[in-house]
């Protein structure tokens, strides 16, 4: 009977010894937070995504009190429009004292190293939902987009956002809004561009915690979002918007994707951020609450699988409890 010399498991028999091989290494420094900001003083619960809340202004700044204490670098805002602000030329997305604008004034007044991230996109905007304007036929303009994308764009670096986050999909806009900043003399405001954004499904319970679901009804974003289907079209996008000027990407969603973080990650070397969406989220919650899964321990292992993967910051509703939870650890 022969033994083996090399035995994996000695490595893995006590702590100091995994801990000194381990690889990847999640902190609160990788976590953004997603906020839903709303007109109203009162939280509001999301249905689809427990734990989650719309917020208003007051509270939004105890979040980032919270959120700042734990030491989690960043907030990305996401508005919650009132139906009536809502039109099909969506001009409520630059008004300068929009709820976007005033949730960036009043946060860089009070928590000025925080990092400011705001959502450019036109669906909470829209009447009818989509990211964009449509023609006669319902399409998706794209020009006409990227010219209200960076009237959007500049309201937000007016305000203060240190980083516009373009979530969109349309062509170019990358390279207007970079244009437009410089121009403008936002030059140290930050683009991160959504690069690789997939038509998933994933989004469900966003679009309910925006509102933006019951305008869409039956409608899909697959004339702009990227086909579940595809690899290579998201190495092309990424491409584009870092030639455009982009600082960072964004492949989104997370788990499912993490094929295209590696391949993004090893081409590029650049910046690469990771949306954990909404659904997402709500599977990890929904079956937790069921009892079905220990919630920190799969929520911990899929964020630092994100980042094995390649990711160097992680959007996610669980940005919160997993600094929390890394404090304990
Ligand atoms: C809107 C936007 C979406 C998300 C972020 N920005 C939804 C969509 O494209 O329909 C999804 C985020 C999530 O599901 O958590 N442009």
């Amino acid at each position: 009977m022969s033994y083996p010399y090399t035995r994996p498991r000695r490595m893995r028999r006590d702590g100091f010894s995994r801990r000194l091989m381990r690889e990847t290494v999640l902190t609160a420094d990788d976590l953004i937070y997603p906020v839903f900001v709303h007109e109203h003083a009162h939280r509001e619960a999301i249905a689809s995504m427990p734990g989650v809340e719309r917020v208003g202004l007051d509270d939004l700044l105890r979040v980032a009190e919270e959120a700042s204490g734990l030491g989690i670098p960043a907030l990305a805002l996401f508005p919650v429009t009132e139906p009536a602000a809502k039109s099909t030329t969506a001009e409520a997305a630059w008004a300068g004292d929009g709820l976007v604008q005033r949730a960036v004034m009043a946060l860089k007044q009070r928590f000025p190293q925080l990092g400011v991230i705001t959502d450019v996109a036109l669906d909470p905007y829209t009447s009818h939902g989509q990211d964009g304007l449509l023609d006669e036929s319902g399409y998706v303009l794209n020009d006409a987009t990227v010219e209200a994308l960076v009237r959007q764009a500049l309201s937000h670096a007016a305000a203060g956002a240190d980083v516009v986050a373009p979530s969109d999909m349309m062509d170019g806009r990358i390279g207007q809004i970079r244009g437009a900043l410089e121009m403008d003399g936002h030059v140290h405001t930050r683009i991160l561009a959504y690069s690789a954004k997939y038509a998933s499904a994933f989004y469900g319970p966003f679009r309910d915690a925006v509102g933006s679901a019951s305008a869409l009804g039956k409608a899909d974003k697959t004339t702009y979002q990227m086909d579940p289907a595809n690899t290579d079209e998201a190495l092309r996008e990424v491409e584009l918007d870092l030639d455009e000027g982009a600082d960072m990407v964004m492949v989104k969603p997370g788990l499912p994707y993490l094929d295209i973080v590696r391949r993004v990650k090893d081409a590029f070397g650049v910046p690469t951020f990771v949306y954990q969406v909404s659904g997402e989220y709500a599977m990890l919650k929904a079956a937790s609450q069921n009892g079905w899964l220990d919630e920190r321990a799969c929520a911990l292992e899929a964020l630092v699988s994100i980042k094995r993967a390649g990711a160097d910051a992680v959007l996610t509703y669980y940005a919160m409890d997993a600094a929390r939870w890394l404090r304990e650890a």
